[in-house]
């Protein structure tokens, strides 16, 4: 009772504050990058002090997940967005059942160019269009901060997302990341592969080159033991999909995450070139729910691996109806930024369905 109550004032209060710096710092001119770089800054800010406490959650015992050797303590994952270590860690405490850091390539790369990032209305739904282009660390850089004992001390699992502009990027990255989690006594971390890129310069990814995701793959599994998801795109079509999970069934260990965020221009959704710097991006929100339960149906109607389903995640109901359908995990992102408070909300619901 007093936990649900905490919940739902929290909740209040994070998203008139939220409200509030988007309103101040994102609007003239607009641009939501900059309300999130302040916002992270105040989260790390507030991660790093006793009122970190405020944001502690139990998680009930009885919604844990296991998925090969991953035991994921709710079904609720955050999708690969955000490896700000305040951002994850607040998430955990919250009641997240595991985490997935942001795509990481070979090489560091500071994206596209500013204004990349706006809110946006889709058919009367909330959403974000980005076309941040995967920046990223590079991979020598992110490797060092894997161990983060903040992180790991939870014993929850850990995704690695990995990007490339070609297979042997991606085998790069994989190699360079696998050589460190040999020496990391934690045996909860999985890798996710990042076919699908609606930002990339090119516009191309593994996903058009299903050879090399399979090599890939073989390659990764004679290294490796530890699961690996494939991240798909809502752009890719039923045919597509299909493709990929033929290829997944003959694999051990492997699960399929549907999917990524969908690409979509950005005049379509009423911004102007001022306010976006590049033609489109992909979109994220509560759009995309509809279509990741159609694909979450289709999948789980043929295949046995297992399924995450993310994109447009929202509410309880979101939740319940992709794990009726088949999916084993949920992932979240664009909720995680609106309303994180709703992590122990639905945890709470959750475990009164058992
Ligand atoms: C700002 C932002 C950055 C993202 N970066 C990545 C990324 O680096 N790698 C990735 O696989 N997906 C990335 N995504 C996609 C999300 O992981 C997720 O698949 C997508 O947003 C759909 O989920 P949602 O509707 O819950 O947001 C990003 C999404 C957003 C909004």
């Amino acid at each position: 009772m007093f936990n649900n109550l905490r919940s739902k004032f929290l909740s209040l209060q994070f998203r008139i504050i939220r409200r509030s710096v988007i309103t101040i710092l994102a609007s003239f001119p607009k641009d939501l990058e900059r309300a999130i770089i302040f916002g992270d800054a105040l989260n790390h800010f507030l991660m790093s002090t006793p009122l970190k406490y405020l944001f502690k959650f139990a998680v009930p015992k009885n919604i844990e997940v296991k998925m090969f050797d991953l035991k994921f303590a709710s079904p609720l994952i955050s999708a690969s967005f955000k490896d700000d270590v305040s951002s994850l860690f607040q998430w955990q405490l919250l009641g997240i059942g595991g985490i997935t850091y942001k795509t990481v390539l070979k090489d560091p790369s500071k994206g596209n160019n500013r204004p990349r990032i706006q809110e946006v209305r889709h058919n009367g739904r909330y959403g974000i269009l980005n076309s941040l282009g995967l920046p990223t660390k590079g991979v020598k850089k992110f490797k060092k901060l894997i161990n983060n004992k903040k992180l790991i001390n939870f014993g929850r699992p850990i995704g690695i997302s990995i990007g490339g502009n070609n297979v042997q990027d991606y085998y790069d990255v994989f190699n360079e990341i696998h050589c460190t989690l040999e020496n990391i006594d934690f045996n909860q971390f999985f890798y996710e592969l990042n076919i699908s890129c609606p930002n990339t310069s090119d516009g191309k990814c593994l996903s058009d080159n299903l050879e090399g995701l399979e090599s890939l793959l073989l390659k990764m599994r004679a290294k490796t033991s530890r699961p690996i998801f494939i991240k798909v795109s809502p752009d890719s079509s039923r045919e597509e999909i299909i493709k990929i999970c033929d290829i997944l069934e003959k694999m051990s260990f492997v699960a399929i995450n549907l999917g990524n965020s969908k690409y979509m221009t950005a005049k379509s959704l009423g911004l102007n070139s001022d306010n976006f710097s590049k033609d489109g991006g992909g979109l994220s929100g509560e759009t995309l729910f509809d279509n990741t339960l159609e694909m979450v149906k289709l999948v789980s109607s043929k295949y046995k691996f297992p399924i995450i389903a993310t994109g447009g995640i929202s509410n309880l109901s979101n939740v319940e109806e992709v794990l009726n359908s088949g999916a084993t995990i949920v992932g979240m992102a664009t909720l995680l930024v609106s309303d994180p408070l709703k992590i122990p909300q639905i945890n709470k619901e959750l475990s009164k369905n058992d």
